[in-house]
C-alpha cells in the first residue's frame, strides 16, 4: 500500500454514460475502505479549473448504482486544451492536496488526464462512453445500456412496421464509430446496417438488401444507420426514390444515453472504479483502466492514447451472414 495516497479526486467528462454513477460509487467506497479521502470534482475539467468540488462520503454515494447520468455533472471543456487551462487545473490539484485524479470518460477525457500527468499530476482513467469507441479498451461503461435502450425502442417500432408493412430507418448514436449500430443491428435482426467504418454505397448496402429481403418474402424492413454515416432522413429519401416505399425515420438521439445501467455496466463500472483506487494504492499512476480479453487491467496512459480500434471483424462477418440471406 502507498501510504502517500491520502486524498483522491474523481471527475466525469465528455458525454455521460449509464454506469458512470456506479463507477463514482465504487471509487468513493473503495477510497473509504482503504482509508483515503474522496473528493468529487464537478463538471469535468472545468470544475478542476474552477475548484468546483464536493466531498464524497458513504452517504453521498448511497443508492447511486441504479442511477443513469452522473451526479458529478459533466462538461466538454475547451479551456482545458490550452496550457493556461491545464496550469490552472494543476494549481487546484495542489491547493486541494489531491494525490491523484481519476477521470471517467472517452478518448478526450483520457487525453485530458494524460495532459495533467505531463504536468506532474498522477492520474488514472476509466473508459466511459456509450459509443464503445475508446481505443485502448474492448469495453467502455455505458455501451451495453445504450444498446439495450436502442433495441427496446426498435422492437416497439418493428411491431408497427410489421403491421403496416413499412420500412423504418433508425439512426443510432456512436459519433464516428459504428459499434452501437453493429450490435443493435444484429440484435434486432435488421435488414441493413450502415456504419461509418465501411464505404457507403446506398444501392448495394440498402436498395439491394431490401430487394433481397422482399424476394425472400419479407414485407417490412428495418434499416439501422450509425449517426457517423450521415442523416437517416437522407437515407430514407433515397429509399423513397428508388423503391416507391414511404419509409419512416426515427432518430433515437440522447434517449440512448439515459436510463438505469444494465448489470454489465453496473458490474464493469464497479470493478473499474475499484481497480483504479487499488492501482493508486499499489503505487501505480498514469494508467488507463481497460478490459482486455474480458479481464479488467490497466495500461500506460500514453500507450493507451496511441492505440486504434475498429469494428470487431467476427461481428461484422456475423452481421453480413445474417443479413445476406
Ligand atoms: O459520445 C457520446 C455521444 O452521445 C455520441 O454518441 C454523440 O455523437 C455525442 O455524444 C453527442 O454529443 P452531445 O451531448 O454534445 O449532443
Amino acid at each position: 500500500m502507498d501510504k502517500k495516497i491520502k486524498r483522491l479526486g474523481i471527475l466525469t467528462s465528455g458525454g455521460d454514460a449509464p454506469g458512470m454513477n456506479a463507477a463514482i460509487r465504487a471509487v468513493a467506497r473503495s477510497c473509504i475502505y482503504m482509508g483515503v479521502e474522496c473528493i468529487g470534482i464537478r463538471r469535468g475539467y472545468s470544475g478542476l479549473i474552477n475548484g468546483d468540488v464536493i466531498p464524497l462520503d458513504d452517504k453521498s454515494v448511497n443508492g447511486l448504482i441504479t442511477r443513469g447520468g452522473t451526479i458529478l455533472y459533466t462538461a466538454r471543456c475547451p479551456e482545458f486544451v490550452t496550457d493556461d487551462g491545464i496550469q490552472r487545473a494543476v494549481k487546484t490539484v495542489k491547493y486541494l492536496g489531491l494525490d491523484g485524479i481519476i477521470a471517467i470518460g472517452g478518448d478526450g477525457t483520457i487525453r485530458g488526464a494524460r495532459d495533467l500527468s505531463r504536468w506532474g499530476v498522477p492520474v488514472i482513467s476509466i473508459p466511459g462512453s456509450i459509443d464503445n469507441d475508446v481505443a485502448c479498451t474492448e469495453y467502455s461503461i455505458g455501451f451495453d445500456t445504450a444498446c439495450n435502450t436502442a433495441i427496446e425502442a426498435i422492437d416497439r417500432l418493428r411491431d408497427t412496421m410489421q403491421s403496416h408493412e413499412r420500412c423504418s430507418v433508425v439512426e443510432v448514436m456512436g459519433r464516428r464509430a459504428g459499434h452501437i449500430a453493429l450490435y443493435v443491428g444484429i440484435a434486432v435482426g435488421a435488414t441493413a446496417v450502415l456504419v461509418p467504418e465501411h464505404e457507403l454505397d446506398l444501392d448495394r448496402d440498402v436498395i439491394e438488401m431490401i430487394r433481397r429481403a422482399r424476394l425472400s418474402g419479407r414485407t417490412h424492413f428495418m434499416i439501422i444507420v450509425a449517426e457517423g454515416v450521415g442523416s437517416a432522413v437522407d437515407v430514407a429519401s433515397y429509399i423513397r426514390e428508388h423503391t416507391g416505399m414511404d419509409p419512416r425515420v426515427t432518430v433515437l438521439g440522447h434517449v440512448q444515453r439515459g436510463g438505469s445501467p444494465t448489470v454489465r455496466d453496473r458490474v464493469t463500472a464497479s470493478r473499474m472504479g475499484h481497480h483504479a483506487v487499488k492501482s493508486f494504492l499499489e503505487g501505480r499512476k498514469n494508467r488507463a483502466v481497460v478490459t482486455k480479453s474480458g479481464e479488467i487491467t490497466d495500461i500506460d496512459i500514453e500507450e493507451a492514447l496511441n492505440m486504434e480500434k475498429g469494428l470487431q471483424s467476427s461481428m461484422v462477418e456475423c452481421l453480413n451472414t445474417l443479413t445476406g440471406v
